[in-house]
């Protein structure tokens, strides 16, 4: 089964409205002629807006951050679905190692949140992905397994398709130091694999993409694995010509 790869910027908390409408003044034009990859930015909530009606009618789509799973209610500083849906923001990354480890962010409120995403008609970039220590200790199948299996508990396995997994080794996020070929294969087969446990059908067309020091220079490679669809990018998304190169690098299937 053909799956369409995505390449997905993560911003973090970067970019004020200025930069960004400079950012993606300079990244349309190096994209528009892109055919048979998704490409998304993953912006600031502040940026939601002045994004998504300055990419309308391009390849680019705006994705947020985080989301809060109930429609409305008191909690205070949190951002819901239909708050997201009214922007005409496409998906949101749920889940990233950043805000599990400085937020708080647990697989229990991601069980509600990945479900609450589909339901709203959003694209949920889910991220899962072990510490180094759970690697050095041969854990790492052992928490994929467990991130899997409850953060998507929620979702029917005739929605599972819908989801986007991004495999990201938190050791490998901002350090510079990327999963090898081997590594970043054997860890997104193996999310399949889960995948197929619950539905062999939605194995075959889920988009699992790999993130952790994606850059120009390595990506071609990673992206050119079997099971990798794509990269959630970081640092390298951050100026317009890099995450144009890494748009540029992944193979399609047209
Ligand atoms: P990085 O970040 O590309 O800067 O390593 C990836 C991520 O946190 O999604």
């Amino acid at each position: 089964m053909a799956r369409t790869p995505l390449i997905a910027g993560n911003w973090k908390m970067h970019k004020t409205q200025e930069q960004a409408e400079e950012y993606v003044q300079a990244l349309l034009p190096r994209v528009s002629a892109v055919d048979g990859v998704d490409i998304a930015i993953c912006v600031p909530f502040t940026d939601l807006q002045p994004m998504v009606d300055s990419t309308r009618g391009s390849p680019v789509e705006v994705f947020a951050q985080n989301m809060h799973h109930a429609p409305e209610g008191a909690f205070t500083g949190e951002i819901s679905s239909p708050m997201l849906i009214e922007l005409d923001v496409r998906g949101v990354v749920l889940g990233h190692s950043e805000r599990r480890a400085l937020f708080g962010e647990t697989d229990r409120a991601l069980a509600l949140k990945v479900p609450a995403a589909l339901a709203a008609g959003l694209v949920p970039i889910l991220c899962v992905g072990e510490t180094e220590e759970e690697r050095d200790n041969d854990e790492t199948d052992r928490k994929l397994r467990q991130q899997i299996n409850d953060d998507l508990a929620g979702v029917p396995d005739d929605e599972l398709a819908s989801v986007v997994i991004a495999y990201e080794p938190i050791w490998a996020i901002g350090t510079g130091r990327v999963a090898t070929d081997e590594q970043a294969q054997e860890a997104i087969a193996f999310i399949r694999a889960l995948v197929a446990g619950r539905d062999s059908r939605a194995a075959e067309s889920v988009r699992i993409l790999y993130g952790g020091s994606v850059k120009p220079e390595n990506a071609s490679e990673l992206l050119a694995l079997e099971d990798v669809d794509g990269a959630l990018v970081g640092g390298a998304s951050l100026e317009a010509e890099s995450f144009a190169q890494i748009v540029a690098a992944t193979p399609t299937t047209l």
